[in-house]
């Protein structure tokens, strides 16, 4: 049966659930993000959108489009983001990536009611990166992110801009995404037992919005800008030519040093920063960024699949040169951690105290044997000081990508599985993808004080409680 499939962490019947991708036709131009200066507002509400060219259908979004807009600032200029709820149930706005003050980090607490007004406002400090806001209203945030509500904040830097990276037409943000859609071509949200364990799969890739979309360029060097917004599929990013790529930069900003390679796993929530070199490809040759098939988390990486398709359709001289060197990134130091802290990820079984409060199948994804509660304060940290997290998966089946609010943080191991780090783990994250048996530590300074969560950024396993609460002070 279903109970004893999970009791038995018989994956392999529940990754089956994984649906099979369908390739659309590729014949819809990639809708760029429209970009905004700080200073714009942001509405929650239902709206009608195309993802399958030719069928609007009805989904949620922000400022009536299904992906919000990109808000473009500079570091250190104050933001205020006024946001009003026009959906039919509580949402907010977590800014994933951006260090804010606790009382505007959107936290499952902090809700605005349906028709009601909520200003965000802060000011960045922190290196130019490509962050993302969503709702995280506690067991809806899958269903609302799902359905259309995201959006790209990108912040930018006097030391980024002195790189002279491609920039304009020649740098495109890319949010990918999977969906089921009804026959209307709806964005449909029913996850049943399953697919809360493996979190809920799309058969339809949706980038930026649409399905299968396509993407001229000249003979040059692009940068592309991506985030993985889907709620529980990993990509493994690659060329379909096979070309290998540079990695520039994470989720907190540029890497040390641009790192070569020819694919790389990118999980919910990370972003990854790419430099493209489509210089020397042939002239109206396509090149597909695909997500290649890959292994260690079951079927669901059984598949090779198209994400956009760039079309070299002219001729010119390529300007870009690669700088010399990068900002050098402040490392934090191990020596100075004020304390460990172990976190056994993943289900019930694996922590303290089991199944044995569980009175169904919900609560299976837990932190330390304990599924979310607003009112408890799991951890408790000093304001300022530096620890080492360490998310241990050893006994899992399942990749967890786990998610700090109100930091970033930098990966400095991980055991069990790969044992040296991706690519786009040399730099600044907020989110790291932990595989089946693997242990990851991250170390981390605090530097905003507040109550704040950390949880499974698979959607499904945060609305099944696989998040908790701790405080800076
Ligand atoms: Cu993007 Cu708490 O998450
Ligand atoms: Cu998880």
């Amino acid at each position: 049966s279903l109970l004893t499939g999970c009791m038995n962490h018989d994956m392999a019947e529940m990754s089956a659930v994984a649906p099979t991708i369908q390739e659309g036709a590729f014949t819809t131009p990639l809708p760029l993000m429209k970009t905004v200066a700080e200073g714009a507002s942001l509405k929650a509400g239902t709206q009608t959108h195309a993802i399958v060219p030719g069928k609007p259908a009805s989904a949620l979004g922000y400022n009536d489009s299904m992906m919000g807009p990109t808000f473009r600032v500079e570091r250190g200029v104050p933001v205020t983001i006024p946001f009003t709820n026009s959906l039919t149930e509580e949402t907010n706005i977590h800014w994933h990536g951006l260090v804010v003050p606790a009382n505007m980090d959107g936290h499952p607490d902090q809700l605005v009611k349906a028709g009601q007004s909520f200003a965000y406002s802060f000011t960045l400090d922190q290196p130019a990166a490509m962050a993302w806001y969503h709702p995280h209203p506690h067991m809806q945030t899958g269903k609302q992110v799902y359905m259309g509500l995201a959006g790209l904040f990108i912040v930018d830097s006097p030391e980024e801009r002195a790189l002279k990276l491609p920039s304009g037409e020649f740098e495109l943000p890319l949010v990918i995404q999977d969906k089921r859609l009804s026959a209307a071509g709806a964005p449909v949200y029913n996850p049943t037992m399953p697919e809360i364990m493996v979190g809920y799969m799309g058969d339809t890739i949706v980038v930026n919005g649409v399905n299968a979309p396509f993407h001229p360029v000249a003979t040059r060097t692009y940068r592309l800008r991506l985030l993985n917004g889907s709620n529980g599929r990993i990509y493994n990013l690659a060329l379909s030519n096979g070309d290998a790529f540079h990695v520039i930069g994470s989720d907190g900003g540029l890497l040390p040093a641009p790192e070569r390679v020819s694919s790389l796993l990118l999980a919910p929530g990370e972003r990854v920063d790419l430099l493209v070199d489509f210089s020397k490809a042939a002239l109206n040759s396509e090149v597909f960024l695909q997500s290649s098939a890959f292994s260690g988390v079951g079927s669901q990486g059984s598949q090779t699949f198209k994400l956009v398709k760039f079309m070299v359709n002219r001729s010119e001289a390529d300007p870009f040169k690669m700088p010399a060197s990068f900002p050098a990134l402040t490392t934090l130091s191990p020596a100075s951690t004020a304390k460990t802290r172990k976190f056994a990820i993943g289900d019930a079984m694996h922590g303290a105290g089991g199944h044995s409060n569980k009175k169904s199948m919900a609560g299976m994804h837990t932190i330390n044997g304990k599924t979310y509660d607003a009112a408890r304060i799991d951890e408790s940290v000093a304001l300022n000081s530096t620890e080492i997290w360490e998310f241990d998966n050893s006994m899992g089946d399942e990749p967890h990508p786990m998610h700090l609010h109100g930091t970033l943080f930098q990966v400095v191991g991980r055991s069990g599985g790969r044992d040296s780090l991706m690519a786009h783990e040399k730099g600044w994250k907020d989110t790291v993808l932990v595989m089946p048996k693997e242990t990851v530590r991250v170390i981390v300074r605090f530097q905003r004080s507040g109550k704040f969560v950390f949880h499974c950024h698979n959607l499904e396993h945060e609305d099944d409680g696989m998040m908790l609460n701790y405080e800076v002070k």
